[in-house]
Order: structure tokens, then C-alpha cells, then sequence
């Protein structure tokens, strides 16, 4: 099952909201495909943040992620000329996220196997990527618990303040949870986000997460900037509307990081 996937998949996840998931998921997308790798972004979030990022009305796609996870009897070819849309960026595509995804515990509850809808469709799309990023709703349901089986790796943002921590400890329970059912494979990092170092109250939840959780927590930061506002509204990812500012700088650290062969984080297990 998943040991037949080789292309890498990422979630991106947190059950707080407004952490820098979506940011994060794009950006780091922007980076690879500026690699020269080819990626695939998938709009998880019923909010359809990452789809409207890029430009597209949600609303106005004949098909998106949901028809691709109640629709398993479609073949790669199928996939690609129904769903998978171009980001306006080289090697850089996306699948839109849709409001209908709000429904769909409900929809594959009776499902078996419901947990491992996104890996049986992601199988066959892994001739056409490398990478696929999964930007995650900031719910526990069955998105998330399918993004966690197929992943390799997970990245947990956090915003560097104290609320966000509370937030964090309740995303390590459920990493804990699911872990404890039986997948464990994938291995997770904290990265501190939108951290502020003229403000006490970033510098002090920093702190605490260096202290808190020293193995799984990114040594760097992403730093508060607002040319990712600028970049959001002009639909590109900040390495390709600003290269040289400091929030792409944050992600190419981050990124340098992530493809280092030694994989450092936290088993989940
Ligand atoms: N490092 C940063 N510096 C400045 N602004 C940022 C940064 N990261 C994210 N933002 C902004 O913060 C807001 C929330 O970010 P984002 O949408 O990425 O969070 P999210 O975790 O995906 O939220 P949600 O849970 O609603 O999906 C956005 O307006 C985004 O542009
Ligand atoms: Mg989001």
C-alpha cells in the first residue's frame, strides 16, 4: 500500500487555524518547483484558502479534490485532464479544494478502507511528481487522518505566541493517536512561523518551544513579513514575487533543511 508510492508527499497540518499552513504549503511548493522538481499542491482545506491563493473561484471548477476522493475508479490520465490545474508557475500544479469536503466524513463514512483514499489516488499519479503537498484543514477528520497515512513527512507551523502553543500540544495528541493505530512511518517537525523578534511574546514562545520540544522542532524560524500578503494577492509564491526578501529566505532554509539526506524530526511512533 504505501510502500508503492515513491513520490514524496508532505502534509502540511495544524488544528489551529491561521498558523501559516497554506503559506507554508505554497511556499515551499514555489521552492521545489524552483528546483526543478515537479509538484502537485492539494487544497484539503473546505475554506479552499490554497485554490483562491492561486486565483481560482472554487466554485467555478467542474471537478476538484472531492470528486477525486469519491471518484477512485478514475485512472491517472483521468485524474490530469479533469482536475489537475496549472498554478501560472513552471512544475508548480494544484488540485482546488472545494466546500463539498465539509461532507465528506460523512460521505465515505460506510467506505472501507476510508482512511486510505488519498494514497490510492496519489499511487497513480506518481509517475507525473515528486512531490505533493497537502495543505491540511485545521479540523480532526477524515482529511486530516488520510493526509497523515500517506505521508512521509508532516510539518506542524506554529505561530510563535502563546495561544498557538496550546493548539500545537493538541496536534501532537492526535499525532500520538494515530501513531498508536498503527502508522507510524512518517516522521514530523515543528516550524515556528510568523515569528517577530521585536516582540517579547514571540521571542518568549520560542523559548518555549526550544525548551518544550527540542528533537522535533526546526532550530530556525519563518519570520513575520509582510511582502507574503503582497505575494498572496499577486497569486505567486513569495520565492517567485520577491526572491530576495526575508520570508523566502526563511523557506529556503527551511527547505534546505527538509532535502538534507540525513531526515531529522521525530519518529511519530
Ligand atoms: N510569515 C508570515 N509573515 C506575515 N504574514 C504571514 C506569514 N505567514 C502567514 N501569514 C499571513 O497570515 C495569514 C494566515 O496564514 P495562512 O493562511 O497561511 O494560515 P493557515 O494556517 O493556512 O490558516 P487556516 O487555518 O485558516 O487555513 C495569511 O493572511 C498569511 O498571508
Ligand atoms: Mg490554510
Amino acid at each position: 500500500m504505501l510502500g508503492d508510492i515513491f513520490l514524496q508527499t508532505w502534509a502540511i497540518a495544524n488544528q489551529k487555524g491561521g498558523v501559516g499552513k497554506t503559506t507554508t504549503a505554497v511556499n515551499l511548493g514555489g521552492l521545489l518547483a524552483e528546483k526543478g522538481y515537479r509538484v502537485l499542491l492539494l487544497d484539503l482545506d473546505p475554506q479552499t484558502s490554497l485554490t483562491s491563493y492561486f486565483g481560482v473561484n472554487s466554485d467555478e471548477q467542474a471537478f476538484n479534490i472531492y470528486h477525486c476522493m469519491t471518484h477512485l475508479e478514475w485512472d491517472a490520465k483521468g485524474l490530469k485532464e479533469r482536475a489537475i490545474l496549472s498554478t501560472g508557475v513552471e512544475h508548480l500544479s494544484f488540485i482546488s479544494g472545494s466546500i463539498a469536503l465539509a461532507t465528506i466524513d460523512r460521505q465515505l463514512d460506510q467506505l472501507q478502507g476510508k482512511g486510505f483514499v488519498l494514497s490510492k489516488m496519489l499511487e497513480k499519479l506518481q509517475e507525473y511528481f515528486d512531490y505533493v503537498i497537502l495543505d491540511c484543514p485545521p479540523i480532526l477528520g477524515i482529511l486530516l487522518i488520510n493526509a497523515l497515512a500517506v505521508c512521509q513527512r508532516l510539518l506542524i507551523p506554529c505561530q510563535t505566541e502563546y495561544l498557538a502553543l496550546k493548539g500545537l500540544e493538541r496536534m501532537l495528541n492526535t499525532v500520538h493517536m494515530v501513531a498508536k493505530a498503527g502508522k507510524s512511518d512518517f516522521i514530523y517537525t515543528i516550524i515556528p512561523t510568523l515569528f517577530d523578534r521585536r516582540t517579547l511574546a514571540s521571542v518568549k514562545a520560542l523559548r518555549t518551544m526550544r525548551d518544550k520540544y527540542p528533537e522535533a522542532l526546526w532550530q530556525n524560524v519563518i519570520p513575520i513579513d509582510t511582502k507574503f500578503r503582497d505575494a498572496s494577492l499577486a497569486h505567486q509564491p513569495l520565492n517567485v514575487f520577491e526572491p530576495e526578501t526575508q520570508g523566502t529566505h526563511g523557506y529556503r532554509v527551511l527547505i534546505k533543511h527538509l532535502l538534507q539526506g540525513s531526515i531529522k524530526g521525530s519518529e511519530a511512533s
